[in-house]
């Protein structure tokens, strides 16, 4: 891509990616078909269909994002590490195959770019639950007769964690209580569903859940919701690239902490009830940020908010709370002209320094969007490297950026 066009029009988002997931993984826990609506055609989703049909189930992706599922039965109960490797969301499937099978092999996903990643909370929080629960040869087997509602406490707030425990919990024996759950909105979107497929779920989106479990689920219809971080992404893209954008099909409440941070910044706002008009000022302020749990300022903005920080005036602090390892961003954006200075869980950001193109290399999906987004502020011409990082979880950037009036395009790279 060539920097230094400002942007213009209309972008629309599609569905959340880390709603999506959950929701595919729910879909085991009855026999009858669930169908979902604004499923973003992303590769991951494409990773969790074939992580489904590898337990059995049957996945139909139909054109413009519903997407099928019916576990009639399960011919599998294990989630073999050439998937899971792949994409660690694929322990999603631990918790509905043990509620309906009473067993469970899923490989450990082990670590990714951003950090160790461990899910010793899911085990433990299913040991509660009555699951035996094994490690052995990289692999998690878990058995319980029948899961027991329990009392569990989260240590840390972990999102697939919730999920897992949510999914389970919605066809154990008795009441679970999950505190310091997670809140995030993709959270309550799965609850919605589980609720939908005849789960008895309340307090979802708050940090405690009460799940009555049920002997068993049906099918539902269930639409996901928009993707917030790819909204917060074009956001960030009008900031650095100037111009005046629409956003629509979005969900602006799902994304507070992340808009006012930006108006602290200077860009101009405007929320509609599923849009959001953003016009980007002629100098940007400095202001710093720290990563949290929703509804705090989502970790997966974070490396799209540290570009914009390069550009504007003054320097600023960000601490990144949830992952140990979330700035591998940084050299590359150094390399490109940005002055970041990172001690430990904070970067400290002086802006505004001029980005001059690179070539750049990905390492995890919102590096690449970040990367791309310095691409868009810089003088001259920015080739991402790795892109299927991107395509992991953003449904065709590249077109949705060129709609905007970007000049950017997808080569094939040797
Ligand atoms: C989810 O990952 C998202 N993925 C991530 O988005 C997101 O960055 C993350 O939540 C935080 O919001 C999906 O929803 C598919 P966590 P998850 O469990 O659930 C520690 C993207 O870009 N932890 O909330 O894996 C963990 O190491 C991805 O779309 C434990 O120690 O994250 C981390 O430091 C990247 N033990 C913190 O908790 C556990 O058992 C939060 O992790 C679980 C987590």
């Amino acid at each position: 891509m060539v920097g230094g066009r400002p942007l213009e029009g209309t972008v629309r988002i599609s569905g959340a990616k880390n709603a999506s997931l959950p929701a595919l993984c729910a879909a085991l826990l009855t026999d009858e078909p669930v169908r979902l609506r604004n499923v973003p055609e992303v590769r991951d989703i494409r990773t969790m269909g074939r992580v489904l049909g590898a337990l059995g189930a049957e996945v139909e992706f139909r054109v413009g994002g519903v997407v099928e599922v019916r576990a009639r039965n399960l011919t599998s109960l294990e989630a073999p590490y050439e998937l899971v490797k792949t994409m660690r969301a694929s322990v999603l499937v631990l918790g509905p195959v043990l509620a309906r099978e009473g067993r469970a092999r899923v490989s450990l996903p082990g670590g990714c770019a951003i950090g160790a990643r461990p899910i010793n909370l899911h085990l433990l929080a299913l040991e509660k639950m009555g699951a035996t629960i094994g490690v052995e040869h990289g692999y998690v087997e878990a058995r319980a007769e029948r899961l027991r509602g329990a009392e569990i406490y989260f240590d840390t707030v972990t999102v697939t964690g919730t999920e897992n425990l949510l999914m389970a919990a919605s066809r154990a024996e008795g009441e679970t209580v999950l505190r310091n759950a997670a809140c995030e909105p993709e959270v309550r979107d799965l609850a919605d569903l589980l609720n939908a497929m005849g789960a008895k779920v309340e307090g979802a989106g708050t940090p405690t859940i009460r799940i009555e479990g049920v002997r068993s689920l049906g099918g539902a219809e269930h639409r996901v919701i928009p993707d917030r971080v790819e909204t917060g992404t074009y956001l960030a893209a009008c900031a650095i690239a100037g111009g005046e954008i629409e956003v629509r099909d979005c969900h602006p409440p799902h994304l507070e902490a992340v808009i006012e941070k930006l108006r602290e910044t200077g860009l101009r706002i405007e929320e509609g009830p599923d849009n959001l008009r953003v016009r980007s000022p002629r100098t940007l302020h400095a202001a710093s940020v720290t990563t949290l749990p929703h509804p705090g300022f989502p970790t997966d903005m974070q490396a799209q908010y540290m570009v914009l920080m390069t550009q504007a005036a003054g320097v600023s602090t960000i601490t990144e709370s949830i992952f140990e390892n979330r700035y591998m961003h940084v050299a590359e954006l150094e390399r490109m002209g940005a002055h970041v200075r990172v001690e430990g869980r904070t970067a400290l950001v002086t802006g505004p320094t001029p980005l001059s193109g690179a070539q750049v290399m990905a390492t995890d999906l919102r590096a690449s969007a970040c990367l791309v987004l310095a691409g868009l502020g810089a003088r001259g011409e920015t080739i991402v490297d790795r892109v299927y990082h991107l395509d992991r979880g953003y449904y065709r950037i590249d077109e949705k950026l060129r709609g905007l009036g970007a000049d950017i395009e997808r080569i094939r790279w040797p």
